[in-house]
């Protein structure tokens, strides 16, 4: 696998992968890999010919008060993981090479998408991640560009940036990696003390009952999303930021009845945030799929 740290060399990259029309595929990350992000790099290895992944902790996604500094960094680990997974070259640089003196020009979102959930509790967070992204899909000219469903209203929001600014890739939205008893596997999971790592899965246990509601025929959102917020309050040593029912496109409340057409419910997504500690949890399922 070939590091590039250099701007200059991965713009050189690109264009010589554009001139052989081969394609390719990225995966931006902010590394302290695990197997979330390796069914990314798997899935951008079957589809592309070649596989570039980033590590940045872009510090533009960061809020004053959040957890940049302490962020885990394991350039080494990810590396020998990346490998393994088959990627071909590993781009990461500084956060003074992708904002150098005098950067000025973000993506700036405006609309629901990013007004809500994590766009109401971290303020400049989307704004940061459409930014950097953006730089990302520019600097590596991908043909597709993989992300997760754990983050659902990042990639909603990477959707319909790419959309609204005619952005050439692809966004390839890919499904949620689970620890064995159903925690959502994040680089932020390291933080949780025994105690709360013992109690986060009943988050994902919350979001089967909900969905688990929505298959029994239930279709009053506002009932969905009160019995998740109670089961998501329940949990030992957590507190929930949020717990709702929204179009998944549109990150839109689902304000009453779950649409749907001949018994089969719409598209509606749960979301829960839960807070260990400063440590925040987020997941999110389909309410609308059985899961089979
Ligand atoms: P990071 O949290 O490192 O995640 C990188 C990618 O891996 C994201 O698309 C994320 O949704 C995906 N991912 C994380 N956990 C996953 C899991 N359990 N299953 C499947 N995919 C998972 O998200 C970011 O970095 C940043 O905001 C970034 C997009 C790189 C911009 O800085």
């Amino acid at each position: 696998m070939r590091l590039v740290t250099a701007i200059e060399t991965i713009g050189k990259l690109r264009d010589e992968n554009r001139r052989a029309g081969r394609k390719v595929g990225l995966v931006p990350t902010m590394g302290a890999l695990h197997d979330g992000h390796g069914s990314l790099v798997r899935k951008a290895r079957a589809e592309c010919e070649v596989v570039i992944a980033s590590i940045f902790v872009n510090p533009l996604q960061f809020g004053p008060k959040e957890d940049f500094e302490q962020y885990p960094r394991d350039l080494e680990g990810d590396r020998a993981k990346l490998e393994s997974w088959g990627c071909d070259v590993l781009f990461t640089t500084s956060p003074s090479a992708m904002y150098p003196n005098g950067f000025q020009t973000f993506v700036t979102p405006e609309g629901p998408l990013s007004a809500e959930f994590d766009g109401a509790v971290r303020p400049g967070h989307f704004k940061g991640v459409a930014t950097v992204v953006l730089k990302l899909l520019n600097l590596t000219g991908c043909d597709i560009a993989y992300f997760g469903r754990k983050d659902a209203q990042q990639c909603a929001l990477i959707r319909r940036m790419a959309l609204d600014l005619n952005v050439p890739s692809k966004i390839s939205v890919c499904p949620t990696a689970r620890e064995q008893d159903g925690l959502a596997m994040s680089s932020r999971n390291v933080y949780l003390t025994p105690a709360q790592r013992a109690a986060a899965p009943n988050i994902y246990k919350a979001l089967l009952a909900a969905r688990a509601r929505v298959q029994g025929g239930e279709r009053d959102a506002l009932q969905i999303r009160e019995a998740l917020a109670r089961d998501l309050a329940a949990i030992e040593g957590g507190s929930p930021d949020y717990a709702d029912v929204v179009d998944p496109d549109s990150f839109e409340r689902i304000q009453q009845k779950i649409p749907g057409r001949f018994g089969a419910p719409a598209p509606a997504l749960a979301i829960a945030v839960v807070r260990f500690g400063s440590t925040r949890l987020l997941d999110n399922l389909r309410l609308d799929e059985d899961g089979s």
